[in-house]
This record gives C-alpha cells, sequence and structure tokens, in this order.
C-alpha cells in the first residue's frame, strides 16, 4: 500500500482497515518522519515507525531493513500505545539490518538545513537524511550492531559526526546532545526487549506458508529519492520497488498493490507543487481537513488534485487498486477542479516532466461539486451523481478502479466501492 503523493494521503488509516485481511503488516523505508494517523471510535493514535495495523490481534508485524530507527521516538511509540493496552513484545519482529538513527543524525540534520537557508529541504528533523547517508556511504549503525561492541562502535561513528559538526557546519550542540544521548541509550534498551530477526526470513517463511503480507509505504511517490521532485524528496524509495529491497522479497511476490491519493493535494515541506491554492480554497481545505503535520505539526500547503502527478504515480508503482481519502473535505465546494496537464513553454503535456519548475503551469478542467455531507454515508449507492462523476472521471482518466472510498477519519467512515 503506497502513497501517491506527497505524504499525507491517510496511509495509516487504510492499513488499520486493511489489515483483517492480512497476517503480516510491515513497514519496508522511511523513519519517525512519517506519522500515520488511526481514528478508531473515540480515540486516535499517530505512529512514526510502527505499522498501523497493531490495533488489531493475532497478527504479525514487521519493521524491515529498509526502514530507519530512531529509539528515542520508538520508545516514546510503544509508551503511547501501551495507554491502550497494546504490547507488542510477542509481535512485532524488527530487523537486524535496520538502521540506526544516532542522536548526532538529528543534528547533523538541522545542521545541514540551517547551512542550506533559503534552499532548505524543509525536513522533519528526524536525522533521515544523514542516516541514510551513512546507510548509503557504508558509515551505519544497524540494530544487529546494539548486540556487540556497540559502545565502541558507537563512539566512533559519533566522533566522525561530531567532527563534521564542528569543522564543516559550526553548529552548536553540545547541551542538546547530552539530553539526547541520554533518550537514546534509554531508548535502545527498550528496543532490546523486542525479538530482533533477519526479517527478510521471517516475511519469505510466511509467504511459502501462504501467509499474505501487507506493506505499508510511508511518505508518498513524489517524496521518492529517485522519481520525486528531487531535491525536495525524503532518502529512501518510497515506491513500490522499494518494499522489495526494503523487506528482502522478490518483485514476483508482489500481488495487489494499492495506491492510495486524497481527492485533493497536500505538500509539507518546501519544493514544487503545481496546484497549490494560495486562496481561500486552499484555506478551506486546510481547515475542514485539518491538514497539519501528523509528525510536526506544520500547516500544509493544499492545492487540487494533479492528475498528471497521479498518473506517473501509478505508472511507477503498477497500481492495481486506487483507494481515495478525504473526498468528504471538498463537499462544500460548488466547483472542483482537477489538473490534467501541465503547461510547459506554451506547450501543453500529460507526461510528467523532469523538473516541477516555475514553468509549469496546470492546465484545469472544473466539475460542479456534489454540496452533500459525504461524512454520513455508509453505501455507495447513496452517492450523490456529482460525487459518481467525480470518481468516474478520475477513473476513466487514470485507467485504475477506486476501489475504497474514504469519507472521514475514523476507521468506520470507510466505503467499499462496487460490492
Ligand atoms: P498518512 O501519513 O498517509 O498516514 O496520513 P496522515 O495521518 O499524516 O494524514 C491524514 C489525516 O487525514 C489524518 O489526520 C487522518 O485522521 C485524516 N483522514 C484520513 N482519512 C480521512 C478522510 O477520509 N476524511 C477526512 N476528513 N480525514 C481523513
Ligand atoms: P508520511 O508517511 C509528508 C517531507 C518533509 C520534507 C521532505 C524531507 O506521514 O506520509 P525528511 O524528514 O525525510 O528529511 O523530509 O519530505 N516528508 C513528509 N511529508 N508526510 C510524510 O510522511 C513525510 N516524511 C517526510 O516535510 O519536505
Ligand atoms: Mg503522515
Amino acid at each position: 500500500m503506497l502513497g501517491l503523493q506527497w505524504g499525507d494521503e491517510g496511509k495509516g488509516k487504510i492499513v488499520d482497515v486493511l489489515t483483517p485481511k492480512y497476517d503480516v503488516i510491515s513497514r519496508f523505508q522511511g523513519g519517525p518522519n512519517a506519522g500515520h494517523t488511526l481514528e478508531i471510535n473515540n480515540f486516535r493514535q499517530v505512529l512514526h515507525t510502527i505499522p498501523s495495523g497493531i490495533f488489531h490481534e493475532n497478527k504479525l508485524n514487521v519493521i524491515g531493513n529498509g526502514v530507519v530507527i530512531d529509539p528515542i521516538t520508538f520508545e516514546k511509540e510503544i509508551e503511547s500505545i501501551s495507554k491502550h493496552g497494546v504490547n507488542l513484545h510477542n509481535t512485532l519482529y524488527i530487523s537486524k539490518k535496520a538502521h540506526l538513527i544516532l542522536p548526532t543524525h538529528r543534528l547533523l540534520d538541522a545542521a545541514s538545513e540551517d547551512a542550506k537557508g533559503i534552499t532548505k529541504i524543509g525536513s522533519t528533523l528526524k536525522g533521515i537524511g544523514p542516516t541514510y547517508r551513512d546507510k548509503i556511504g557504508r558509515d551505519g549503525l544497524r540494530v544487529g550492531d546494539l548486540f556487540e561492541n556497540f559502545i565502541e562502535k558507537y563512539t566512533l561513528k559519533v566522533q566522525a559526526h561530531k567532527d563534521l559538526l564542528d569543522n564543516y557546519y559550526h553548529y552548536d550542540y553540545s547541551a542538546k546532545l547530552v539530553e539526547l544521548e541520554q533518550e537514546w541509550m534509554k531508548g535502545i534498551e527498550i528496543l532490546k526487549s523486542f525479538k530482533i530477526v533477519d526479517t527478510e526470513h521471517l516475511i519469505n517463511e510466511s509467504l511459502i506458508e501462504n501467509k499474505s503480507v501487507l506493506a505499508e509505504g510511508a511518505q508518498g511517490t513524489m517524496l521518492d529519492i529517485d522519481f520525486g521532485s528531487y531535491p525536495f524528496v525524503t532518502s529512501s524509495n518510497t515506491i513500490c520497488a522499494g518494499a522489495c529491497t526494503g523487506l528482502g522479497i522478490a518483485p514476483n511476490k508482489i500481488g495487489n498493490v494499492y495506491g492510495i491519493f486524497k481527492a485533493y493535494c497536500t505538500r509539507v515541506g518546501m519544493g514544487p507543487f503545481p496546484t497549490e491554492l494560495f486562496d481561500i480554497d486552499g484555506q478551506n481545505m486546510r481547515d475542514v481537513g485539518r491538514e497539519y503535520g501528523s509528525t510536526t505539526g506544520r500547516p500544509r500547503r493544499c492545492g487540487w488534485l494533479d492528475l498528471v502527478a497521479l498518473k506517473y504515480s501509478i505508472m511507477l508503482n503498477g497500481v492495481s487498486e486506487l483507494i481515495m481519502m478525504k473526498a468528504d473535505v471538498l463537499d462544500k465546494f460548488g466547483i472542483i477542479k482537477i489538473c490534467v496537464g501541465y503547461e510547459i513553454n506554451g506547450e501543453i503535456t500529460e507526461k510528467f516532466p523532469f523538473e516541477l519548475n516555475d514553468q509549469v503551469k496546470p492546465v484545469y478542467i472544473e466539475l460542479p461539486g456534489w454540496q452533500t455531507d459525504l461524512t454520513q454515508l455508509s453505501d455507495q449507492n447513496e452517492f450523490p451523481e456529482e460525487f459518481n462523476n467525480y470518481i468516474n472521471f478520475i477513473e476513466e482518466q487514470v485507467g485504475v478502479p477506486i476501489t475504497i472510498a474514504s469519507v472521514g477519519p475514523n476507521r468506520a467512515q470507510t466505503i467499499l466501492m462496487g460490492q
């Protein structure tokens, strides 16, 4: 299950909804930059590193090798879910090969963003970029390293990071580091109390036993390190192929590919966003959709649905089923716009370009709004005609069926299509 836009499509909610159909729920990339929100009856939970199926019993939960783990956030998350009576000691498996976000990775993230000034990425500052940089640079520490000469290895890495902070970034960190390190060392003890294994074996054995595995994407395709709006992206492959490398499963084991998108678009952080709205319509989307970051609380930038970007994402991921989220946020709009092409230097194209720079202007079509409260509906047969038209238009344009429509944040506000 993958996000097709700039993240925050509603992945957490849908993983929770789909979990009853699966035996194993796994995360394969990203880290605590993710914030996946679940609303179940009367409570709300945001998850950052832990897979979103945990409120269902008898499931295996896996944090795969492609994920980067911050023991501080992990500990907080474990504490927060324990308040709801969830204990994952027997059901959560963490890859020995997942990389650790060290306290100094967080500091390096902040130092790097400061140094970039106005060209900054708008990172969540969770240390994601520096951790993946060390992974690819063959300088990282993995969860499996916690069990052998750890302090020695840790001290070496941290010294190298301190050298960078001191001599390259000239970044003042001493007070912060002491505090972070204390929390971090507490966090690794909690982390070590969970099952730490080679999860690629667990996942493949599960598949051989005909168990079904749901892979939960983080971020979205437009934030993919290769295909997103580089450099305003995250540092991992958020697309379907990332599930193969991030879990250790072969491409021919992939079955259904769920692609999840909002009925409009949002982006948090810097970088191009062709359909962004700076007017009252954008503000309405933000207010009604409560578009504020689940991880950082930052206001999300809002705009109309972009079919050029959506088609590109569907292509890259091989999406077989679409899930449309948050249509209810558009309930009050009289006219709804959809971007069906880009005008670049006077030419109109439906093909996603190399770069989404200032030359890229969205070309819109307009559809009448449904002006109906969708949040109260529970069956597709109750959909207003205009909403059916909106769905049909998207399906015709992208050539993939929408099989689930979400009409509110709660688990129950989910409508299965064609049932
Ligand atoms: P994720 O990162 O993809 O899991 O998405 P986030 O949790 O960061 O952001 C999605 C937000 O929209 C959360 O606050 C959800 O509770 C909320 N949400 C999810 N689905 C719907 C929906 O269909 N309608 C509305 N109004 N809110 C939704
Ligand atoms: P979920 O899984 C939305 C954005 C940041 C920034 C860029 C790089 O909840 O959809 P990073 O922290 O990776 O260095 O940030 O990516 N970003 C997200 N935006 N949802 C997310 O995750 C995001 N994770 C990172 O805002 O622009
Ligand atoms: Mg989110």
